[in-house]
């Protein structure tokens, strides 16, 4: 097949054209993300490859559907981007990698505890900085703290047994309870109890309908007083005025993300030579007890290894007209 990849970074190149092996098909990598303003770059080929932030919406669909695509070949496990119900009208395929390294992810959520926690971040430029004073870097013992886990799927399930490891007491959110954690010993209590008991409370729920803005004004005012919240999700999961809000107030204790709801505009990008316009991100930015990656979580030797794999082979799969388990119904 002829596939317009989109989004392509070095890496993501590197990656693909290992898995493509002799070059089974035709990738054409464009580093521009998948936007209406873009779709013409898709012109003339069967499948077009997309990451999280290139926009899959009714235009963009329509658009490459009329010059051709049939196949949307997503890097990525959410698909929250794509407009499934035009795609499904133009007869469009989609598919995806439902996951890829849940390891990657959990690992970099509790990566994110370990800094805010012990204050990693400014404990390095200090040292750098010859200053040696401990005052300011006083943390808690993770050890019998309360771990609030809010979706526990894949990696939801990988971060409680790395928390498990720690000695923390566990706490569940999920309307659908995994034996994992239930064998773990977890307890599955409605999301207010879980946020009021929480000294953690670490996002791995997926983005919806249902839980757009899941921690908004009224969810952040039942909040223990304090707790750290960690996000490796989706920005959606959190309403960033609210949450500045309630750091402000102190509600919120130490704030730890990965995604941000605006980050399209922002993330897989150098803007060090840039006036960033974004105020909301840029007052989180400011906050001594705040640490942003930028959307990283994913982003490991192995995770990219079955991401390039598993799309190479969804692509082979539909080429071949054979019925594919990765697609997205
Ligand atoms: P999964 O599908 O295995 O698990 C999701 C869990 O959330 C399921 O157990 C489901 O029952 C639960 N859930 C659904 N609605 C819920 C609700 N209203 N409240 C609480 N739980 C709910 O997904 P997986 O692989 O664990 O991924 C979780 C999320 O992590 C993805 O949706 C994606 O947004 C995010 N992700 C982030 C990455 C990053 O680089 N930062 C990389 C990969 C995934």
């Amino acid at each position: 097949m002829r596939v317009a990849v989109f989004s392509a970074k070095p890496y993501d190149q590197q990656f693909l054209n290992a898995a493509n092996g002799d070059g089974n098909h035709e990738l054409v990598f464009f580093e521009a993300r998948l936007t209406p303003a873009t779709a013409p770059l898709a012109a003339g080929f069967s499948a077009v490859c997309a990451f999280i932030n290139d926009q899959l919406s009714e235009e963009t669909v329509r658009a490459i559907a009329a010059t051709g695509t049939q196949l949307i070949a997503l890097r990525s496990a959410g698909f929250n981007n794509v407009d499934l119900k035009v795609a499904k009208e133009l007869g469009l395929t989609v598919v995806r990698v439902p996951a890829y390294s849940p390891y990657a992810v959990a690992e970099h959520a509790v990566g994110l505890i370990l800094m805010l926690n012990r204050k990693l971040y400014r404990a390095y430029n200090r040292v750098r900085d010859d200053n040696f004073a401990l005052q300011g870097l006083l943390g808690f013992d993770l050890h019998g703290a309360t771990v609030g886990v809010v979706g526990t799927g894949k990696i939801g399930q990988c971060f409680s047994k790395i928390m498990n490891g720690f000695g923390c007491k566990l706490l569940a959110y999920d309307p659908y309870p995994s034996q994992v954690c239930l064998d773990l010993g977890m307890e599955y209590v409605p999301l207010p109890d879980l946020l009021a008991a929480s000294d953690v409370v670490s996002l791995h729920c997926p983005l919806m309908p249902e839980t757009h803005h899941l921690l908004n004004a009224d969810s952040l005012s039942g909040l223990k007083t304090g707790a750290m919240v960690i996000n490796t999700s989706r920005g959606g999961l959190i309403d960033t005025p609210a949450m500045i809000a309630a750091i402000k107030s102190g509600q919120v204790g130490y704030l730890g993300i990965d995604v941000y709801e605006q980050e399209a505009n922002l993330f897989f990008e150098d803007l060090s030579d840039t006036v960033i316009q974004d105020d909301d991100f840029q007052l989180l930015q400011s906050f001594p007890n705040v640490v942003i990656t930028a959307h990283q979580a994913f982003f490991t030797r192995e995770a990219l290894t079955n991401i390039a794999e598993t799309t190479i082979s969804n692509i082979n799969q539909c080429a071949q007209g054979e019925a594919c388990p990765n697609q997205v119904k």
